[in-house]
């Protein structure tokens, strides 16, 4: 398939298992799952907002999220966002991808993305006596991890700021009107975002969930919102060779019918681990329910090629691989020559002024070919650099594929009734009052 948005998929790893004509024959299905996307006649269609988003943010909300940010730059060397899942995955994946902070911008830490006492210790510990500012994201309002962090460091930053002090440094992303979160708001006069009633948690990060944490940290909010508009367009053709959300969508659930129902995610760049965190969520929630689904895994090589590459390449076939590259990073890193005499003892003067990306391209080269050769059907989505624009249209692709793949499976993407179930229990256990 041609690059688009600087993304370019490349299906011919699978085609020893899925013909052209086998792809043709699923054209018209997965057509008609787009449409019901379209045309809002799919269960779930009140979580539908997210197919025009990068569409529908105005001047005004780019303004706003803007000026917040750049007052967030002025007092705060860092900025906690509290929140789990779709509330905090989307963000953090794209801040991975691009290396963090810009320079001069706070440094952006998490929190609340689980209960575990040692990790919100060490938050504790980092924000203590240092100009800190809260962004608490929680669509429903009441989920337990982010209200538990919430609490614990909106104390500390009223400890040190004052109740009124600490209530300027509190940013509150929330829903519309309901929810303990927009009472406690409204109440301590919070800086507020809504995120829409029709968006679902992890579709909203082109919402001010993903947008404002991401424009404290230097980010290009606008280059992404474009990347993913672009994207968008494209995703609306309807030869699905020129489509990269069908194509994908296609592919996938072709070889999910022929037994291959776990997708391992196979990255060689480690800044992208969280992008691949973030596509588990959108595939993991959207397609697991009522006994269907392909189970999404990850990898990052070539680290995990010295420890889950043994079964990739020689375990139970029932994987299938996509490979997640970037041909060119940031770096010009090189290996240095050693032409010392009696030097090259590690045999490396062969690889001499070669750059690491280089390197590692053929690294991914060698380990597609491998798996082919090992039985496992693999698809490519290759990236020349990272860029907002680039990410944009990524993550939006996926949420595109993820749809149409959710309806060819029959399920609704777009609700997560099994996540309740732990709650439920947890919230027994815990003896939370009726
Ligand atoms: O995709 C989803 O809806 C979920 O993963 C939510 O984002 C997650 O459970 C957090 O929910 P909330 O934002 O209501 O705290």
């Amino acid at each position: 398939m041609k690059a688009v948005g600087g993304i370019r998929l490349d299906v011919t790893g699978t085609e020893n298992f899925l013909s052209a004509a086998d792809l043709q024959a699923m054209a018209p299905a997965v057509l008609a799952a787009a449409a019901e996307l379209e045309q809002g006649t799919c269960p779930g269609s009140e979580y539908l907002g997210w197919l025009d988003l990068p569409d529908r943010i105005t001047e005004e909300e780019f303004q706003a999220i803007e000026a917040s940010a750049a007052r967030a730059r002025e007092d705060s060397s860092l900025y906690v966002v509290i929140g789990i899942g779709g509330s905090y995955l989307g963000s953090r994946a794209i801040l991975d991808a691009l290396g963090g902070s810009a320079e001069g911008c706070p440094e952006i830490l998490f929190a609340g993305t689980g209960l575990c006492s040692a990790s919100l210790s060490r938050v504790l510990k980092k924000c203590k006596g240092r100009d800190f500012r809260i962004c608490m994201i929680s669509k429903s309002g009441t989920t337990l991890e982010p209200a538990v962090a919430f609490r614990t460091l909106r104390t500390m930053l009223e400890d040190q700021f004052g109740k009124e002090g600490a209530a300027e440094r509190i940013t509150a992303i929330t829903d519309t009107s309901r929810g303990a979160l927009r009472q406690l708001a409204t109440e301590e006069g919070y800086e507020t975002y809504i995120i829409p009633d029709n968006v679902g948690g992890r579709f909203s990060v082109l919402t001010p969930v993903g947008l404002v944490p991401l424009a404290v940290a230097g980010v290009d909010v606008r280059a992404l919102v474009a990347g993913a508009s672009s994207m968008r367009k494209a995703c609306l053709a309807e030869d699905m060779s020129a489509n990269p959300a069908h194509m994908y969508a296609a592919v996938r659930h072709g070889l999910y019918q022929q037994g291959f129902t776990t997708e391992v995610m196979s990255t060689f760049h480690s800044d992208l681990q969280t992008v691949q965190e973030w596509w588990k969520q959108l595939f993991g929630e959207s397609e697991g329910k009522g006994g269907e689904g392909i189970f999404p895994a990850s990898t990052v090589f070539t680290t995990d090629l010295h420890s889950l590459g043994q079964y990739v390449q020689d375990g139970k076939r029932n994987l299938q691989e996509t490979f997640l590259c970037v041909r060119n990073a940031v770096s010009e890193l090189t290996v240095p020559g050693d032409e010392a005499e009696g030097g090259n003892l590690d045999g490396l003067n062969y690889l001499t002024g070669r750059t690491l990306d280089d390197i590692n391209w053929k690294a991914y080269e060698g380990t597609k070919n491998a798996h082919l050769s090992g039985g496992v059907p693999c698809t490519s989505l290759e990236i020349d650099r990272i860029t907002p624009e680039v990410i944009g249209g990524l993550l939006f692709m996926f949420e595109k594929a993820v749809g149409v793949s959710g309806r060819l499976l029959g399920v609704n993407p777009f609700d997560q009734p099994g996540v309740e179930t732990y709650k439920k229990e947890m919230f027994r256990l815990l003896g939370k009052p009726s």
